[in-house]
């Protein structure tokens, strides 16, 4: 899997200028809204890039561990939070020793699966990771908001102390995997005078409720909320079967003939 230069070179970059894209307080209220009425302590937020959720959660003492696959993220989360717990790992092939009352996956992490085969191995895996009966909640692009105000080009203009940053994006359509679009990103970055730029290139996806709630249904959980503000479709979903779905032994068992 390609991971993108914002996300591993320019790892910095992202930490700093995101602070001015996502509104994390914002978004760290809307999880703890949650996951206090779950009753949910001891979680896993995957994605976690350089942990502006996890100060917020640590802060409100959260049994807390952040997953990211980008090597450069986890160390830089490690170094700015060095009582945090942060692992590198892929959200599509999880393996972990213990197991969480709920899984977060924050700021639009889970739009970079963008196959099938990506969305139904990265549920397994999380369906895996989870105690009984335990909770996912995450956020995705909703397709209708995303494809009916399909946007081709964007400029976004931010300052951190004394670098500032822009972001001229382009996307097109490319309908080869599900909703997906293609997103070119030229960023500049400018310091004492002196301008550095990078290009960035990804593919992403967006998904119906419809569509997102089979493909929960087919990995044993029941939806229990799906929420649309503005462009995201907020779920959250429950662990209903201790055992792999009759679906997903099904899928599983042909994926691996396929393989062999
Ligand atoms: C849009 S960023 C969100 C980061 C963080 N939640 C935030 O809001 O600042 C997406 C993050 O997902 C990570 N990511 C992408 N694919 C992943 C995968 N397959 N497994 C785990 N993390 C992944 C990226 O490295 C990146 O840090």
């Amino acid at each position: 899997m390609k991971i993108m230069r914002i996300y591993t070179d320019y790892a910095k970059v992202y930490h700093e200028m995101y602070q001015s894209i996502f509104d994390y307080d914002a978004e760290f209220e809307l999880y703890h809204k949650h996951l206090s009425k779950i009753k949910c302590k001891k979680i896993l937020e995957i994605g976690c890039g350089s942990g502006h959720l996890a100060k917020r959660f640590l802060e409100k003492n959260y049994d807390y561990t952040g997953l990211d696959v980008s090597k450069q993220m986890i160390e830089l989360a490690q170094e700015l939070i060095p009582q945090g717990k942060f692992i590198r790992a892929d959200m599509r092939h999880l393996d972990l020793d213990k197991k969480y009352q709920a899984v977060i996956v924050t700021g639009r992490t889970f739009t970079h699966m963008t196959t099938n085969h990506d969305v139904m191995f990265a549920l397994d895996s999380i369906h895996k990771t989870l105690q009984k009966d335990g909770w996912l909640l995450f956020d995705n692009f909703d397709a209708y908001e995303i494809f009916t105000g399909f946007k081709e080009e964007m400029t976004h203009k931010s300052k951190y102390n004394n670098r500032s940053y822009v972001r001229k994006s382009k996307t097109s359509f490319n309908f080869e995997h599900g909703w997906t679009w293609k997103w070119k990103a030229h960023y500049t970055i400018e310091e004492n005078g002196k301008e550095e730029t990078f290009e960035d290139e990804m593919l992403l996806r967006a998904f119906t409720k419809d569509e997102l709630s089979l493909f929960l249904k087919l990995n044993g959980f029941s939806v229990i909320e799906m929420q649309n503000d503005s462009n995201a479709l907020f779920t959250i979903a429950q662990k209903i079967n201790e055992e792999k779905t009759n679906a997903q032994k099904i899928y599983f068992k042909q994926k691996l003939k396929n393989l062999s």
